[in-house]
C-alpha cells in the first residue's frame, strides 16, 4: 500500500487547520481522478494533527474514502496517573495510525528504543498501525510495523532531500517486515517525490513542511 502522510508537528493552529481543511477539501472535490485513486485504494492519505485537533480533522474527512487520521505519538505508558500523556488506549477509537519514534522525539524527548518498543506494543494491542520512523540502519525495525519511514536527520526540514540512491540503499540494509510499506521522509515535496516514485521501490512519503500548505500537499497527492 502507498501512503502520503502529513505530519503537522507543533506548527499549526486551529484557525490554520480550519483553512487547510476547507482548501484541501475544495481542491479534492473538483478532482474526480484523485477521488477515484483514493476510493480505489491506490494510496491512502493520513493526516497527523496535534492531539487537540484530531477529532476536528477526523470529522471533516471521515466521509471521504482514502483519508485517515493519525496521531503524532502515543504514550509509552498503558494508562494511569501520567499527567499530559495520551495513551494508545485513549486514541484507539479516534485514530487508526500513529507516528512512532520520530527523530525529533528521539532527540528532544530522549525517547529510547525501550520506549519505542513499548509504544509499538501498545499500538499493536489497541489496533493502531504504527508508522515507525528510523534515522538509519542502527534504529530497530519492529516486525509489527506495517509502515516504515526512513527519515535521515540531515534531510528533515532542511530543504535538502536525500538522494534516491541512498534511500534505496537503506531499504536493502534494513529488515523490512514482510508486506510492509517503505516510505521516505525529509524535505519531500511536489517537485522531488517523482524521483522516488519512479523507482517503483518507495511506497510514499512522510511529509512535514510541505504538508502545512494545503495546495502543496494536494499537488503531492496528485503525483501519487
Ligand atoms: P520535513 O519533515 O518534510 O519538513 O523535512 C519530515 C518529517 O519530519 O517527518
Amino acid at each position: 500500500m502507498k501512503y502520503l502522510i502529513a505530519n503537522w508537528k507543533a506548527q499549526i493552529t486551529l484557525a490554520e487547520i480550519i483553512e487547510w481543511t476547507e482548501t484541501f477539501k475544495d481542491q479534492l472535490s473538483q478532482d474526480t481522478k484523485l477521488q477515484k485513486k483514493l476510493s480505489d485504494n491506490e494510496f491512502k492519505i493520513i493526516i497527523a494533527p496535534p492531539y487537540p485537533y484530531i477529532l476536528y480533522v477526523k470529522n471533516h474527512f471521515e466521509q471521504l474514502p482514502g483519508i485517515e487520521i493519525g496521531a503524532q505519538n502515543v504514550s509509552a505508558y498503558k494508562e494511569g496517573k501520567y499527567t499530559g500523556e495520551v495513551t494508545a488506549k485513549a486514541l484507539k477509537d479516534i485514530t487508526s495510525y500513529a507516528i512512532i519514534g520520530h527523530s525529533e522525539r528521539r532527540e528532544y524527548f530522549h525517547e529510547s528504543e525501550e520506549d519505542i518498543e513499548k509504544k509499538i506494543s501498545f499500538c499493536d494491542q489497541y489496533n493502531i498501525a504504527p508508522i515507525l520512523c528510523i534515522r538509519n540502519d542502527t534504529d530497530t525495525v519492529y516486525p509489527e510495523s506495517p509502515i516504515l519511514a526512513f527519515e535521515p536527520v540531515e534531510a528533515i526540514g532542511t530543504g535538502e532531500n536525500a538522494d534516491v540512491s541512498y534511500v534505496l540503499e537503506m531499504k536493502k540494509k534494513i529488515q523490512l517486515p514482510e508486506g510492509s510499506s517503505y516510505l521516505y521522509g525529509g524535505s519531500a515535496d511536489s517537485t522531488n517525490i517523482n524521483d522516488y516514485l519512479d523507482t517503483g521501490e518507495i511506497d510514499g512519503f512522510l511529509v512535514g513542511t510541505a504538508s502545512l500548505d494545503p495546495r502543496e500537499f494536494y499537488a503531492m497527492a496528485r503525483e501519487m
